[in-house]
């Protein structure tokens, strides 16, 4: 499933990071890349022991976990602190499909990479190009969202960012590992977790809503690794 979280960060957290940002420093994007995506890629990234890149990554896991479409749709288990990236003058990632495991730095802890997440925080006009593009069975989907949006996909699919000609793209990306490994089990439960949620809204809760309730919790039960 591929899923786009409008306004996970507001305008002013927005503007708060890009301001940590810009004070930053830089590193080649190629220090968390694998063997055959640093071929591919080509941009900044902000180094994982950053204090800018904590401190953001802190305010993104915080709005994460109130964000109830996002909890819903990921059923996220561990999440892979937030990377930083920015791709300037013609900087671009070509074609590539992420890791599947990654050990959060300085800690034993491996993260099976089940969604990727792209978090922008520039807006679209400020820059050319610099489109996310997931390719899946449904065929290519160009993603370009507004500052403090975020797209989440598959981590399987195949994926690249075309080359940024004007201004500069600012994002975070991360992964997570979800409670439910498989994509179809997990959209199947954020179906019919955002039905029962709008049943609720239309009528009060009835043995049927209840029932329907029991089922969902039943099969995430059944489903969820933990
Ligand atoms: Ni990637």
């Amino acid at each position: 499933m591929l899923l786009k979280v409008a306004d996970v960060l507001s305008k002013e957290q927005v503007a708060y990071c890009r301001e940590l940002m810009l004070k930053a420093e830089w590193a080649d994007g190629n220090i968390t890349a694998g063997y055959q995506s640093a071929k591919a890629k080509n941009n900044l990234q902000l180094p994982e022991s950053s204090p800018e890149a904590h401190e953001m990554g802190e305010i993104i896991m915080q709005a994460l976990a109130q964000s109830p479409m996002f909890m819903s749709a990921a059923l996220p288990l561990k999440i892979f602190p937030p990377l930083f990236n920015c791709y300037q003058g013609g900087q671009s990632f070509g074609v590539h499909v992420d890791n599947a495991i990654r050990q959060v730095p300085g800690t034993p802890v491996k993260v099976r990479t089940d969604l990727s997440m792209t978090l922008f925080f520039s807006e679209p006009d400020d820059y050319d190009g610099g489109e996310l593009v997931i390719e899946d069975t449904y065929g290519s989907h160009k993603i370009k969202l507004a500052a403090g949006s975020m797209v989440l996909y598959p981590s399987t699919s195949l994926h690249r960012v075309t080359p940024v000609t004007r201004g500069r793209r600012l994002a975070s990306f991360f992964w997570l590992q979800s409670m439910i490994a498989s994509d179809e089990k997990r959209s199947i439960l954020y179906d019919m977790d955002t039905a029962i949620q709008s049943l609720r809204q239309q009528v009060d809760d009835s043995p049927e809503i209840i029932q329907l309730t029991g089922v969902y919790h039943n099969l995430l039960r059944q489903w969820a690794q933990t």
